[in-house]
């Protein structure tokens, strides 16, 4: 595995790639790095014959009082892990080489990223999409992989893509969980034990509106009312928000008709963390209600 420090190098790799018609595949991250991020590897690796996996913690997307000084490294583990999986380069630039002196540009998706995780972090995905253009201008890729642990991130990547023409097909990848359920994060390191056991009670509340869902239940109001109950059977657990919004445009929804992204993040001592779900009502529920609606049964495209 080659490592790359510098945005030019890694621009004249991608173009000799292209130009023996290697087809690159790519997955931004910012290190620390788990099965989540491994399975996102596999799929790019699956899909193309050039791997790049880049690792850089973007200060952009991180606010004034969150963690950026923290956020957990082991450069020489992800290396290894890389290298493991096969994967070509490893794109790991500076901050400088980022974010050069005088650096003045951003990239801002304005509407999906108004909700949900936006709302309490209204600079974070400025941040994200500002770092994600300039990667895809660096390493050229014909495939990038999202996963949909960051669901809110997916649909703001594809509407970046969609919006600027950048010539790269968005690839989405499942959430990998921890045995117990709880959703692989980096940030999950920063759990005490008593935390760890607590941070159960996000997979568990989503798993049983997926049942309450199953038996019929279609009012958001009650879902998320049901929702905050579950969570609040865990004293440790300090709710940020409990939303219900369609998959596409991230809308809050009244009636669940179509597929609708549950989407939490909890507060676990100082560590927020976010979970989702995706609520699918049975095929001739939807048709109906899209009947009663005067529109399409089908919902338009994949996340
Ligand atoms: P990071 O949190 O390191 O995540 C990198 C990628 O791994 C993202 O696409 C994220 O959705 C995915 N991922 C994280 N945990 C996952 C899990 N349990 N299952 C599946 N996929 C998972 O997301 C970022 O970094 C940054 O915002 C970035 C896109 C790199 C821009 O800085």
């Amino acid at each position: 595995m080659r490592t790359i420090e510098r945005i030019v190098e890694m621009q004249h790799w991608a173009d000799a790639e292209r130009a023996r018609g290697e087809r690159i595949g790519f997955v931004p991250t910012m290190g620390y790095l788990h099965e989540g991020h491994l399975s996102l590897v596999r799929r790019a690796k699956e899909l193309c014959s050039r791997t790049v996996v880049s690792i850089f913690v973007n200060p952009l997307q991180f606010g004034p009082t969150e963690d950026l000084e923290r956020y957990p490294r082991d450069l020489e583990r992800d290396a290894r892990l890389l290298s493991g999986e096969g994967v070509d380069v490893l794109f790991l630039p500076s901050y400088a080489e980022m974010y050069p002196a005088g650096f003045q540009t951003s990239v801002n998706v304005e509407e999906v990223t108004k909700g949900l995780c936006g709302a309490s972090r209204p600079t974070h995905f400025r941040g994200v999409t500002t770092v994600v253009t300039k990667l895809f201008l660096a390493v050229k890729p014909h495939v990038a992989v999202f996963g949909e642990k960051d669901f809110q991130q997916l649909v703001t990547v594809r509407q970046l893509v969609r919006d600027l023409n950048f010539d790269i097909s968005i690839v989405a990848a499942p959430i990998a969980r921890e045995p117990d359920g709880l959703a692989m994060s980096s940030r999950n390191a920063y759990l005490a034990p008593h935390e760890r056991a607590a941070a159960t009670v996000l997979s568990r509340a989503l798993r049983l509106a997926q049942q309450k869902v199953a038996s019929g239940v279609r009012a958001a109001q009650e879902l998320r009312a049901f929702v905050y109950q579950c969570l609040a059977e865990e004293p440790l657990a300090r709710v940020d928000y409990v939303e219900l919004v369609d998959v596409q445009r991230l809308r809050p929804i009244t009636t669940i008709e179509g597929p609708t992204l549950l989407a939490l993040a909890v507060f676990f001592g100082s560590t927020r963390l976010i979970d989702n779900c995706v609520l699918e009502v049975p095929t001739a529920d939807r048709t109906l209600a899209a009947k009663e609606n005067g529109i399409g049964g089908e919902p338009s495209g994949n996340v």
